[in-house]
């Protein structure tokens, strides 16, 4: 720990397609602001060009309202900490020249934040429910990190300790949701639509194929081959397939792609014998997902899901880590640059 004075850090997060800024006080989250960017709806998914340019027009206004809804002035930071990576060079470019000029200008440390162990330290956000502060995950825990982008099991041994012990072959968890949404006519992101959609379906009315791989990895690739080889047999039958089971068509999918992450926590669970389990990333919204961990209590499990708002991309997240590393005095240096790629 470096000293007991009170700590304010701006946290600012532009990966992909949401420009967030959030501040965070001894741990505590004041503020956490996000812009959606709704341009990549038109186009099926997210267009880089379009979201770095998003990010550029949302950033002083993100920034601004979150230091105005935490009542903080800029003058009483401490440290401003932001995604470096992994994520879309062009948009990560936005977030890091943008918290290294305002750290320059301020005369205050940068932290560099990775974005797939903050989704995993949203657990770590001080969280209150009917007056009730919720327990935050021991140590050591399992969390499920799924998310458009990854889709992990990883074995968390203390704050800012990670080791990953499972991942994907190929496409994410999202990336599948997202996929089989785009099969059946529907907008991106296509995973909280098949989400809503599939409450009013059945989970059981199709199969679909269950990925073979070896210990705790994952594969979807397989999964969306079946999907789609499914759906142009049917449409061959009958055009209206897809109109007339939509519902049970989500409902099946979601409850193909839900078992598939299960079964792997699951696997790792009993291998490590860990029974604290924790899901993050945005996929951790999905409510059969959610559902499906929070089961578990009735066979002596603790499970972990995050506040709604801290699952799908948001600053809050950064923060948090940003405050861990702050103790931890783990400061980058003005010459950081943004990685599309970075090993956890
Ligand atoms: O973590 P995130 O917001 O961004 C990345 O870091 O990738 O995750 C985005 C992914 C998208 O693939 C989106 O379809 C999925 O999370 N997602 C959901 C739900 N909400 C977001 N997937 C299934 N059900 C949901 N309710
Ligand atoms: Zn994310």
């Amino acid at each position: 720990m470096l000293s007991n004075k009170s700590i304010t850090i701006l946290a600012i997060e532009s990966s992909c397609d949401d420009t967030s800024a959030a501040i965070v006080k001894d741990g505590k989250i004041l503020a956490n602001i996000i812009a959606s960017q709704k341009i990549h709806e038109e186009w099926g998914g997210v267009v880089p060009e379009l979201a770095s340019r998003a990010h550029q027009q949302n950033i002083v206004v993100v920034v601004d309202k979150a230091l105005k809804e935490a009542n903080v002035e800029k003058n009483q930071l401490d440290a401003i900490c932001f995604t470096a990576g992994p994520g879309l060079i062009g948009s990560l470019l936005v977030g890091v020249s943008f918290a290294k000029a305002m750290a320059l200008a301020l005369n205050i440390p940068i932290i560099k934040v990775h974005h797939m162990q903050a989704h995993i330290m949203a657990h770590f956000i001080p969280t209150i429910k009917n007056g009730v502060e919720q327990p935050v995950p021991q140590f050591p825990f399992l969390c499920l990190t799924v998310s458009g982008g990854h889709t992990q099991i990883v074995k968390v041994s203390n704050y800012l300790e990670f080791e990953v012990v499972g991942t994907t072959i190929d496409d994410a968890a999202g990336e599948a949701f997202d996929k089989a949404a785009k099969m059946l006519g529907l907008n991106y992101p296509g995973g909280p639509q098949i989400d809503k959609l599939a409450q009013k379906g059945n989970p059981n009315a199709f199969t679909f194929a269950e990925p073979k791989i070896k210990d705790f990895d994952f594969s979807f690739s397989g999964v969306k081959t079946s999907i789609l080889y499914f759906i142009q047999k049917q449409e061959k039958e009958n055009p209206n397939f897809i109109k007339e089971n939509l519902e049970d068509l989500c409902a099946s999918i979601q409850a193909r792609i839900v078992t598939i992450l299960m079964k792997k926590l699951l696997k790792a669970s009993k291998h490590f014998n860990i029974k604290q389990l924790a899901i993050a990333g945005g996929v951790s919204a999905n409510s059969s997902l959610r559902k499906a961990l929070v089961d578990l209590e009735k066979e002596g499990f603790k499970t972990f899901v995050p506040d709604f708002q801290y699952c799908i991309d948001n600053a809050g997240m950064i923060a948090i880590t940003g405050y861990y590393q702050y103790l931890k005095g783990d400061f980058g240096s003005q010459d950081i640059e943004p990685v599309a790629r970075w090993k956890m």
